[in-house]
């Protein structure tokens, strides 16, 4: 289990955090709308090889989740290494999503359940043997009229819990990812409670599944006012919150605590994370970011299919902002 730790560390530790590059096809074909470029295989190589390849980035990034076809994919520019051996050869830890995505929960019309538990031992040996090191799992949970129900958390939790366990029994650290979405016009405070509930309930389950917690990395969303939400909450109010919020329900033992973004305009993901890591004091695990959109959406809107360079300097600018925020310092005129 101390491999798994370790892992876990050089993911999250020394001011390092996570980039999320898993988009499935059809998600990556609705960026790629945004900015006017087709989805193609061709496209989302060239993209990806962006990313993962742009100079110095492991500055800042301890690992990269690749999607399936990404993870068989490799750099364009050079003798056409995959992308996990050039990741490896940077010392950045290759990962891969694995769950099958969030699918409507029988008998709940409104609530959905992660799948993608049938075959995963076996998929997991082969991204193993492919140079895979850590995987993703997301669970999404719904706040509505009379929602989340028990069931959705429970069922939900259950699935990350034996995700887990069978990671790690195959030498890969689970990122476990229970994400309260942030769509509706809810407050923080009913975020609070539906995170609170949904922390306690996924900690219990992996407690029951023996999944050890010193080798996993929790991806959590922030504790945050809903995107129509009348009344937004303060930078500082998210930062108290959220950080109640782990240290009540998050075991000391749990190595890094990488958060995803969820819908968070770039800035206010980067300002809030800051604010948690100067605020923090101590803390017992690694606070860092494993964002998707938050630390793409400007390497996009400068890339727009034509301008690597542009794209890689977007990216590289947000990374180096967000790994100054996973140590609390960056200063308020650059977020
Ligand atoms: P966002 O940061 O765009 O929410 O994506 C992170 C992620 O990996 C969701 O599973």
């Amino acid at each position: 289990m101390t491999n798994l730790k370790e892992i876990a560390n050089q993911m999250t530790g020394s001011g390092k955090g996570i980039l999320a590059a898993d988009e499935s096809t059809p998600t990556c074909k609705k960026r790629f709308d945004s900015i006017g470029v087709e989805s193609t295989f061709e496209n989302r190589n060239e993209y990806r090889d962006l990313l993962i390849t742009a100079s110095g980035m492991e500055k800042y990034i301890g690992g990269v989740i690749m999607f399936d076809e990404t993870l068989r994919q490799s750099t364009t520019c050079d003798n056409k290494t995959p992308f996990a051996d050039h990741l490896i050869s940077k010392g950045v830890i290759p990962g891969i999503k694995v769950d099958k995505g969030a699918k409507e929960l029988a008998g709940f019309s409104s609530e959905k359940v992660t799948e993608g538990l049938d075959g995963l031992r076996e998929r997991l040996n082969e991204y193993y043997e492919m140079g895979a090191r850590f995987a993703k799992w997301r669970a999404v949970i719904t706040i509505g009229d009379g929602i989340p129900s028990l069931a959705c958390y429970e069922a939900n939790a259950h699935a990350l819990a034996r995700y887990a366990a069978l990671c790690q029994e195959s030498g890969l650290v689970p990122i476990v990812e229970p994400e309260v979405l942030m769509d509706g016009t809810h407050t923080i405070e009913k975020c609070y409670e539906v995170t609170d509930m949904a922390l306690k309930i996924t900690f219990d389950q992996l407690k029951k599944q023996n999944v050890s917690l010193e080798g996993i990395v929790l991806k959590p969303n922030m504790v945050i006012s809903a995107i129509d939400c009348p009344e937004q909450a303060t930078v500082e109010k998210v930062a108290e919150l959220t950080l109640k919020c782990l240290k009540t329900n998050v075991p000391t033992e749990v190595t890094g605590i990488a958060f995803l973004s969820g819908g968070q305009s770039s800035n206010a993901a980067t300002a809030h994370l800051n604010a948690m890591n100067a605020m923090g004091g101590s803390l017992p695990w690694n606070l860092t970011f494993s964002y998707g959109r938050a630390l793409q959406q400007d390497a996009l809107n400068s890339w727009k299919g034509e301008n690597r360079e542009a794209g890689q300097s977007s990216f590289l600018e947000r990374a180096k902002n967000n790994s100054l925020a996973a140590m609390g310092k960056l200063a308020k005129q650059a977020i």
